[in-house]
């Protein structure tokens, strides 16, 4: 069934207050509850439907006498006073047997909850839709060897641990005194160790922190800590939000379907987003990690304060918080190098969904199933959208109209409407076309054009336009902030960026009084998630990449070389061209860079970036070209930079105690980056070494990469996985990486082989998601001729999904691109789409992604 945004209706009941009782057991958990009910008399049609899902039925009760429930399609409906009365039900759950990761589950022998976006209807009758807020009490019960630790939303009140005798209850009870939605509920258990930690808030509260890990992880809380209280401390200076309870707990789980979860006051992570040290972390994962606990954290304001009057809001919590904790990165990091990064992550992730079948707006109207549309599209571009009406409005507009928004609707379930309104308020802009980034599909492609005249004027003119997407034929022009700065041809600037404001589908801007052409920078910074087209030459590129004052612009000026250069080695197998090299030569020579940007600007497009340029283009993308053309380019770099990349090595070099830092990890990236390019002609000497020498992470497996490459790791391979056996996170990393460095022709072998390993947990999201994510990913090897992979993967896929529907849909995405690729593979893909279809018992989730990726 299809649910609209335009079919909203609000609940017809209020909530007072829950009580939860939980009676905790492995196989048969009861779950009571007391709930406070009263009619909401703004409210004229008032059905009492609650929902819930694989309970078993107990018993329920209104005011204190049983009540006969009618069993409808995803709940139970009943005849109630029309007047305020309690409601008391008995239902059991299975945790033990939920496998799918939603509602509450057994975990290593740890219980612990995920409710959103629709899972605690899996664990009681409930109208479980966030615009009904509450106010929670829960209390645990379990015996004392089992779970000592019993941990849910709120302040601890109560904590009795009976150890005088074996099987004597446990009991904890935990209240909530700020309102919330089920979605936020959350509940842990079992034999958990903390490391705790204080913070004094900006009015003087002392808050208590933990985070909670399994016996034998607790030296791996440190860094997640000092996220935490960075964190903290930011929103505190930056937006003035103050923390609001008297505890934060968080808590490390092995099996979990995303990467965390913004409970109230417990928050719950995937062990892979919390749990870092230098010895099983590389610095993308610490890096990683920081920004994951911001971005939970700085829901506590943006998303549980003030949530999401119903799901097609979702990008009200999920763009904002992105955007905050990518801010909070650009100011404890490089803010430079964030951007980029960020930009990366938005091509490769966030373009190809909205240029494919999958395409949907910021705020989509229809939905079968909301997991499915936690996307990069909600979440990033979500965030892009927040960042240019900032461009837009300006900083101290910005601030006025986030105060303005805080103070309306704190304790709300708010809008999109109601944000927009508050920015209208505070500045006094009409955002009626504004709104159409939240409304309308698709990438924008914006085309400039440039007029010189001699009476000094340059005029740009640009051109917007929007392909049609899924269900939006007609596209109408957005409001897209440009960012344009000006140098003129000794490279120095003579206009500083400014914002030029797009409304129309074609319009000129034009800057008078220069005395030579002057050349324009556009679109620095991304100011707006669009593919910008420019007819520009090499030697204009070139000229950016050695002076554009704005780092986005200078590092996107390289790209554009690199880019160029691999597309026509690709279509007309031309050699990789000296300017792009050139300078490339001179960017790495310069040490004022931060090494952390040289490593960026040593990197090129991704292959399925460029299988996705060509298809724009008008080619039909061929994978095997696609590989052959990327390895020219390492070779062409490795040859082009051979006499400076030991000094790159040599120079970025960090000695002493390992710091996760922006700097010191900018060097590792830097000296990795020429390891992987001095590897190409010296038979993996050097890496050899550096694998030997290696004390932490990021060394360690820079040069098991390597090595691979350069196909004389066995040895190293077998080493390391004898060393970290016991580690899981690590050996994830042991599984990807075996398929990330396969040459195309066999990565289908080494990730069936890998399938028949004995740690090859396929249950385990974090497991599944190393291979079979590494196997999507490998471009050239998932699209190698013959389909093997495809059929590998949907194998897989049908393995999974009747055990974790959410994890299997999630991978469908692998296909969504299927129609950029020629005729055999469409149709061999197409076989695989079809045959999971028709798989018996197909769950929403995948089946939905299935049929909205073939198009049908
Ligand atoms: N709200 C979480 C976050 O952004 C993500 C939870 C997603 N859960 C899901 N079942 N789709 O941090
Ligand atoms: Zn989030």
């Amino acid at each position: 069934t299809t649910i609209y945004l335009q079919d909203y209706k609000p609940f017809g009941w209020i909530i007072d207050d829950v009580h939860l009782t939980f009676r905790l057991h492995p196989t048969a958990t009861r779950v009571i509850s007391r709930i406070r009910f009263r009619p909401d008399y703004d409210v004229t049609d008032r059905p009492f439907f609650l929902h819930g899902e694989d309970l078993k039925h107990i018993s329920a009760k209104v005011d204190g006498h049983d009540i006969e429930l009618r069993h409808v399609d995803g709940g139970i409906e009943a005849d109630v006073p029309h007047a305020p009365f309690n409601w008391e039900a008995e239902v059991e759950i299975n945790p033990e047997a939920n496998t799918a990761l939603e509602g509450l589950y057994r975990s290593n022998s740890m219980y612990c909850t995920q409710c959103e976006a629709e899972g605690f209807r899996k664990i009681t009758w409930y109208p479980d839709r966030p615009d009904v807020m509450a106010q929670f009490t829960v209390r645990i019960e379990s015996t004392a060897e089992h779970t000592p630790v019993m941990l849910s939303n709120g302040n601890g009140l109560f904590y009795q641990q009976d150890q005088t005798q074996p099987g004597a209850p446990n009991v904890s009870i935990y209240q909530d005194p700020w309102p919330k939605p089920a979605y936020l509920f959350a509940l842990v258990a079992g034999d958990l160790v903390a490391h705790e930690d204080r913070f004094a808030t900006m009015s003087g509260k002392d808050v208590s922190l933990a985070i909670w890990v399994r016996p034998g992880d607790e030296h791996k809380c440190a860094f997640g800590m000092e996220a935490l209280k960075k964190s903290m401390k930011w929103d505190e200076d930056v937006y003035g939000r103050e923390y609001d309870l008297d505890e934060f707990n968080i808590v490390a789980v092995d099996d979990f379907n995303m990467g965390a979860m913004e409970n109230k006051g417990l928050n719950i992570f995937n062990s892979s987003c919390v749990l870092a040290s230098p010895e099983t972390s590389t610095d993308g994962n610490f890096e990683r990690i920081e920004a994951i606990i911001a971005h939970e954290y700085f829901h506590n304001w943006t998303g549980n304060r003030i949530t999401c009057r119903d799901w097609f809001q979702l990008c009200l919590k999920e763009g904002l918080t992105v955007y905050r904790d990518q801010q909070f990165t650009a100011d404890m990091r490089s803010a430079p190098v964030a951007r980029i990064s960020n930009v990366l992550a938005l091509r490769a992730r966030q373009f190809p969904e909205d240029q494919g079948p999958l395409s949907h707006p910021v705020r989509p109207e229809s939905f079968q199933e909301i997991n499915n549309f936690y996307t990069a599209t909600v979440y990033e571009k979500g965030a892009e959208v927040i960042g240019m009406l900032k461009t837009l409005v300006g900083d101290a507009n910005y601030s006025k109209a986030l105060d303005l928004y805080f103070e309306r609707h704190d304790g709300d379930a708010a809008t999109i409407e109601d944000w927009l309104q508050v920015f209208e308020d505070a500045t006094g802009r009409d955002l009626g076309q504004f709104k159409r980034w939240y409304s309308q599909s698709g990438t924008p492609k914006v085309t400039v054009s440039e007029a010189w005249s001699e009476d000094g004027t340059l005029t740009l003119t640009f051109r917007q336009e929007t392909a049609p997407t899924p269900g939006q034929e007609q596209k109408e022009p957005q409001v897209i902030p440009v960012n344009v700065g000006l140098l003129n041809p000794n490279g120095d600037e003579v206009m500083e960026t400014r914002t030029l404001e797009l409304t129309e589908a074609e319009q000129s801007f034009s800057f008078s009084g220069h005395s030579a052409r002057p050349v324009p920078s556009i679109l620095r910074g991304f100011s707006a998630p669009v593919i910008l087209e420019q007819n520009m030459d090499n030697a204009r590129r070139a000229f950016l990449l050695a002076h554009d004052t704005d780092p986005f612009n200078r590092w996107e000026a390289g790209r554009m070389l690199s880019r160029d250069a691999l597309m026509s080695a690709i279509i007309d197998g031309a050699a990789i061209n000296s300017d792009y090299l050139d300078g490339l030569k001179a960017v790495l020579r310069d040490d004022t860079l931060d090494p952390a940007y040289r490593a960026l600007m040593l990197g090129q497009p991704t292959q399925s970036e460029l299988a996705g340029l060509l298809h724009q283009a008008g080619h039909t993308p061929d994978p095997s070209r696609i590989h052959t053309a990327s390895e020219a380019m390492r070779d062409a770099k490795a040859t082009a930079l051979a006499d400076l990349l030991p000094t790159l090595y040599h120079d970025n070099q960090v000695s002493g105690t390992f710091s996760p830092e922006a700097e010191p990890a900018g060097k590792r990236a830097l000296a990795n980056a020429a390891l992987a390019l001095i590897s190409r002609g010296d038979g993996g000497t050097l890496a050899a070494e550096q694998y030997d020498q290696a004390d932490n992470m990021t060394q360690q497996l820079a040069a098991l990469s390597c090595l691979l490459d350069a196909g004389t790791g066995a040895q190293q391979l077998a080493a390391f996985e004898n060393q970290w056996s016991q580690d899981r996170l690590v050996m994830d990393k042991w599984f990807s990486l075996q398929i990330i460095h396969a040459n195309p022709e066999d990565v289908v072998e080494t990730t069936r082989r890998l399938t028949h390993h004995m740690d090859f947990d396929w249950k385990n999201p974090n497991r599944f998601r190393a291979v079979m994510g590494a196997l999507q990913m490998h471009h050239a090897g998932f699209h190698h001729e013959g389909g093997d992979a495809y059929e590998l993967l949907a194998d897989w896929l049908i393995r999974l999904d009747p055990v974790n529907p959410q994890t299997t849909a999630r991978m469908c995405t692998a296909f969504q691109t299927w129609r950029r690729y020629d005729a055999p593979r469409q149709e061999m893909i197409s076989a695989q789409l079809d045959r999971i279809a028709a798989q018996e018992g197909l769950s929403g989730d995948a089946s939905e992604m299935i049929s909205r990726i073939r198009g049908a």
